[in-house]
């Protein structure tokens, strides 16, 4: 036979790969074991970043070769949320066996679009146990997703097409008797925005509701919106609560939005990213009450669950509501009756995706490997270190903490001893000169206008000593900052 005709892409030194894969565990292994000893971030150096404007390559390499190039210029410049110290934006850690998760995942290239296999029964499984921990009913449907914007998506989808009053997927939006309107507090994360937008609704149709000082949705002003839009003749829809805003970690009253929704028969949809998880916590679970009579909830597992990214749900109590949202009939996508795809659950009916990966498979390890329990004592542990940080704060003279702290994110900055200074740029250049010492990454936000430095944690190897060196280091280069006279007039 002419092996020309037979070329594949296995490479046939299966010796030599099984050499190659053991080192690249040996490595990885020992890249998590060491990353406390490493700078939290650094910056990718020209010559390495040079390298990322090479031409396609035409020609093959051997593995080994291409390992050693990931080894060498990709490996060291992660964006650091592996790291004890990295506390920026909301971002997971990850672990060790997401990784063999990954690994395993990769091997099996399930399409988990829902035959009949192993994969989509996983998925279906740890739907089932997410369904079951965060208190949704039997009846409810759910999938995973890329993230918290996906599921903030999708369950938006549902909600509009659930309660436009008409056929939104027959006739299109042109056909709306009524202008629809959905409800969020200022607060709200950007890729509801998003949402609303990608959903054809326009972006005046989500109405920004004002929160009172603890950032949380002022009920009496959703109420008075909802109200003027129903005199207008617009129809309100959906209310989009937060379980967790992203500045502040503030959360909705639930209980009583979910409340509300029901009164003035509206879609509650919740953006849990991070929060939800607060449910595994007994400690916590009263602060998320109501999440469970949200109409869908959208939440990250790459965030406080821990597992590596990509990880999101949804989840939609009325279960019928996601497939009449998503299923669209094929000729070639048919049950079969039996074989490869004789259909149960067809997951590529809930979502936008029809060929989609096999990201159950480290929840469902993850799962397995830590129990509930034990997630839920970190999301808890994260909590008491953010009040710990607020504490050490409160104690400094030198700086002030910006926002209560309700869960997991502190907002503060130096404000120095005496003198006042602009304060907004002096904290702008703390933040770099932080991050770029490597020692630790916090972000920023505004909060009212005023420039802010946010601690978010959602990591389960930060420790108590992390954020007494973080005090210690912005109060350190705060009065660097202000010795230098590097900042200009007062604000
Ligand atoms: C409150 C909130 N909602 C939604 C998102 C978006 O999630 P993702 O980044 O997983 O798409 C985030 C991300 O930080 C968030 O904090």
């Amino acid at each position: 036979m002419n092996s020309k005709l037979d070329e594949t892409l296995d490479n046939p030194d299966w010796d030599g790969m099984r050499m190659l894969g053991h080192r690249i565990v040996d490595d990885a292994v020992a890249y998590l074991q060491s990353v406390r000893e490493r700078a939290a971030w650094q910056p990718i150096p020209a010559a390495v970043r040079k390298g990322f404007d090479e031409p396609a390559p035409l020609e093959p390499r051997a593995p080994a070769d291409v390992y050693n190039a990931v080894r060498e210029r990709i490996l060291p410049y992660p964006t650091g949320n592996i790291h004890p110290r990295f506390w920026g934006w909301v971002m997971g850690t990850g672990t060790l066996t997401g990784a063999y998760a990954e690994l395993i995942a990769a091997t099996m290239n399930a399409n988990v679009s829902g035959f009949d296999d192993a994969a989509s029964a996983v998925e279906l499984q740890v739907i089932g146990w997410l369904r079951d921990l965060l208190g949704f009913p039997g009846t409810s449907t759910g999938l995973l997703v890329s993230g918290g914007s996906m599921a903030n998506l999708v369950g938006l989808t549902v909600a509009r097409n659930a309660r436009a009053g008409f056929d939104v997927r027959r006739e299109g939006l042109g056909a709306a008797p009524q202008p629809l309107r959905v409800y969020a507090s200022t607060q709200v994360h950007n890729s509801v925005k998003k949402a609303v937008e990608l959903l054809g609704l326009g972006r005046d149709s989500l109405r920004l509701v004002a929160v009172g000082g603890d950032y949380t949705l002022a009920l009496d002003a959703l109420e008075a919106a909802i109200a003027e839009d129903r005199v207008r003749g617009a129809r309100p829809f959906c209310v989009v609560a937060n379980c967790g805003t992203v500045a502040t970690g503030a959360l909705d009253d639930l209980e009583a939005l979910a409340s509300l929704c029901e009164r003035e028969g509206l879609w509650l949809h919740v953006d849990g990213a991070f929060g939800a998880l607060a449910a595994l916590s007994p400690e916590l679970r009263s602060r998320v009450r109501g999440l469970e009579r949200a109409d869908s909830l959208a939440f990250d597992l790459h965030k406080w669950g821990y597992v590596p990214y990509e990880a999101g749900c949804i989840l939609v109590r009325d279960g019928h509501l996601q497939r009449e949202a998503f299923a669209v009939a094929a000729d070639y996508l048919a049950p079969a009756g039996g074989g490869v795809a004789p259909r149960g659950t067809f997951l590529a009916d809930q979502g936008p995706q029809l060929s989609r990966g096999f990201r159950a498979l480290k929840v469902w390890m993850a799962l397995q490997e830590h129990g509930a329990h034990r997630l839920g004592r970190l999301v808890h542990q994260n909590v008491e270190q953010a009040a710990y940080l607020a504490e050490r704060i409160g104690a400094e003279a030198e700086l002030e903490l910006m926002a209560p702290v309700p869960l997991n994110v502190v907002c503060f900055r130096y404000r120095g001893a005496a003198a006042a200074q602009d304060w907004d740029s002096l904290n702008r250049e703390l933040l770099v000169r932080l991050q770029q010492s490597g020692i630790a990454v916090p972000s920023h936000t505004l909060l009212e206008g005023r420039y802010a430095l946010r601690v978010a944690i959602t990591n389960h190897r930060s420790r108590r000593d992390d954020f007494d060196l973080l005090v210690s280091e912005v109060l350190r280069l705060g009065r660097s900052l202000v010795a230098q006279g590097r900042t200009a007039a007062a604000s």
